[in-house]
């Protein structure tokens, strides 16, 4: 600091008004740098700008004493004013450049991230087990060259029913177990369909109504409902259905389409019988059976001891079933199967109990997910 111009009045040494401004200044000035140093952050700095350079600010303060000065001194002080409030702002602007360097550098070290921890996996959903036998299934039967149907689930009487060959009063609606709606009178009545029969129904007539004429090859993968409900039964399963319409088609057919896809799903050449039974809408009618794949015919628990487990239903299609579609069963025949997804998935996977299959434990889904 300059030493102030001192001069002797009455005896007494004075210091000039001017000098005392000037004083102030310096010594306003040399805090207020030491303080931008110390600054902590930019919010600080800008209370420090504020508080010195403000219109309330230190500054404008001393500058109220220059209006106590002889008009002469009044330019001299002026420009040393001038000359602190621009040493002041450069003094600020510098502090501000280093501490927003000094802060981004301390925000890019707390967002740090190690590139080099391993990942937080997420688990990956699978397929239902059903919807992947669905999907095996259907894919075999459209390799060997059937088109892919669906039919609603919500159907009516003619097409689950009458146009199959079961009329009213036919004790097989009563094996069926179905669920009705409440119908308003008019109407046919309505009813979840019991099996996936009634795409046969509605294919062959989309066919005829379009000007079509067989041959016909259709798998129609669907839900079916049935009220039912017990360790081996549940309301609610799945079928694929099965049907080849031309001309001269025979039961060998029916046979060696079997033949294929059972031995292409089980991924093992299984052997296969054909035992008579009834359907009103195959005639002649017949079950299923595969050698157990579990004791390879030797006997066991799943196949009762007897070597063979019963797996779908089917047929050749009744006459009275291509007469409802018009299609001439004179010139016209057919076979048609349908089976249960959920029974030949329990059979290829070992799956004791129907009802894992609802219960949607993630454990079982998860194991079933990693075998296909
Ligand atoms: N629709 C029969 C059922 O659900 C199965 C079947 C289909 C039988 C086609 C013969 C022919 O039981």
């Amino acid at each position: 600091m300059a030493l102030p111009f001192l001069f002797v009045l009455n005896g007494v040494w004075v210091m000039s008004e001017i000098d005392a401004l000037k004083g102030e200044l310096e010594v306003l000035q040399e805090k207020a740098l030491a303080s931008f140093l110390k600054a902590a952050d930019l919010t600080a700095l800008q209370t420090l700008r504020v508080a010195y350079l403000g219109k309330k600010g230190e500054l404008t303060s001393v500058l109220k004493g220059v209006g106590k000065l002889a008009p002469a001194d009044r330019p001299v002080i002026g420009q040393f004013v001038n000359a602190t409030k621009a040493a002041l702002a450069e003094a600020l602007d510098a502090a501000e450049v280093l501490l927003a360097v000094k802060e981004k550098q301390q925000r890019i070290e707390a967002e740090r991230l190690d590139v080099t921890l391993p990942g937080r996996s997420a688990t990956r959903g699978v397929l239902h087990p059903v919807q992947q036998g669905l999907n095996e299934m259907t894919a075999i039967f459209a390799q060997m060259g059937f088109a892919i149907a669906e039919g609603p689930e919500i159907e009516d009487e003619f097409h689950n029913f009458d146009a199959l060959n079961i009329p009213q009063e036919h004790p097989a609606r009563a094996m069926h177990d179905t669920f009705f709606f409440e119908s308003s009178g008019e109407q046919q009545a309505k009813l979840l369909r019991t099996h996936t029969s009634p795409v046969q129904i509605r294919t062959m007539q989309a066919c005829i109504a379009s000007g079509g004429k067989p041959p016909l090859a259709v798998v129609a993968p669907g839900r079916v409902y049935r009220c039912d409900y017990d360790v081996t039964h549940s309301p609610m399963f799945h079928q694929v259905e099965v049907f080849k319409v031309d001309k001269d088609v025979s039961l060998a057919h029916l046979k060696g389409v079997l033949q294929h896809f059972l031995s292409a799903y089980f991924e093992k050449e299984v052997s296969i019988r054909l035992r008579p039974h009834y359907f009103p809408f195959t005639e002649p009618s017949a079950e299923v059976d595969i050698g157990c794949v579990f004791c390879a015919g030797k006997g066991c628990r799943i196949c009762k001891g007897s070597g063979w487990v019963e797996v779908l239903g089917s047929g050749m299609i009744h006459p009275n079933v291509l007469k409802s579609v018009g299609i001439d069963s004179e010139i016209y025949s057919g076979f048609a199967f349908g089976l249960g997804v959920e029974r030949l998935v329990m059979l290829k996977h070992g799956i004791p109990d129907l009802r894992l299959f609802f219960e949607n434990d993630v454990r079982f889904l998860r194991r079933m997910g990693a075998n296909t």
